[in-house]
C-alpha cells in the first residue's frame, strides 16, 4: 500500500480539494485505487473538525467532486511514518512539515506542483480571495498535478 497525504495551512481549501480530487481521479484507475490510500491535513489546528470552506464544497462540486465526508485534521510528526508521499501545497507548508519531520524520513516531502512538472510553483491560498475565482484556480493546479501523481504510481507500482 501506498500512502500519501495532502498538506496545507488549514485543511479547509486545498488539501481537502487534492484529497477529494486525486480520490476521484484514483477511481477511474481500479487497479491503482486498490493499492493507493489518500488524506488531508493543515499544518495550523485552528480548523481541527470542521468540514471544508463552503466556496471549496462549492466550487469542487461544480468540477464533480465531493468534499463533504472529510473533517480537518493537524499534520503530526506520526504522519511521517504512515505517509510515503506527504505533499504541501506551498513553501511555507512545507517549511512548517520540516520542522516536524523526524530526521531520517524515507519517503517523499515535496510541493505537491512538483508533479504537475512546475517545479517550486505553489498552490495559492485562496481563503482570503474574492468570489469562487482562486478556488477555480486551485482545483485545476490539483487536477493537473494529481494527473502528474497517478503517472508516476502508476510506474512506481507496476
Ligand atoms: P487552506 O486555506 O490552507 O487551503 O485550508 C486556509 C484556510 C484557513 C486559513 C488560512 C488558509 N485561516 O487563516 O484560517
Amino acid at each position: 500500500m501506498i500512502r500519501v497525504l495532502f498538506v496545507c495551512l488549514g485543511n479547509i481549501c486545498r488539501s481537502p480539494s487534492a484529497d477529494a480530487i486525486f480520490r476521484k481521479k484514483l477511481d477511474d484507475h481500479p487497479w491503482l485505487s486498490k493499492r493507493v490510500e489518500v488524506d488531508s491535513a493543515g499544518t495550523a489546528a485552528w480548523h481541527v473538525g470542521k468540514p471544508p470552506d463552503p466556496r471549496s464544497v462549492r466550487v469542487g462540486a461544480e468540477r464533480g467532486y465531493d468534499l463533504t465526508p472529510l473533517r480537518a485534521r493537524q499534520a503530526v510528526t506520526a504522519d511521517f511514518e504512515a505517509f510515503d508521499y506527504i505533499l504541501a501545497m506551498d513553501q511555507s507548508n512545507l517549511d512548517n512539515l520540516k520542522d516536524i519531520a523526524p530526521t531520517h524520513y524515507s519517503g517523499h516531502l515535496s510541493l505537491f506542483l512538483d508533479f504537475a512538472g512546475q517545479c517550486g510553483a505553489e498552490v495559492p491560498d485562496p481563503y482570503y480571495g474574492e468570489g469562487d475565482s482562486g478556488f477555480h484556480e486551485v482545483v485545476d493546479m490539483i487536477e493537473a498535478a494529481s494527473d502528474g501523481l497517478i503517472k508516476q504510481l502508476e510506474v512506481r507500482l507496476s
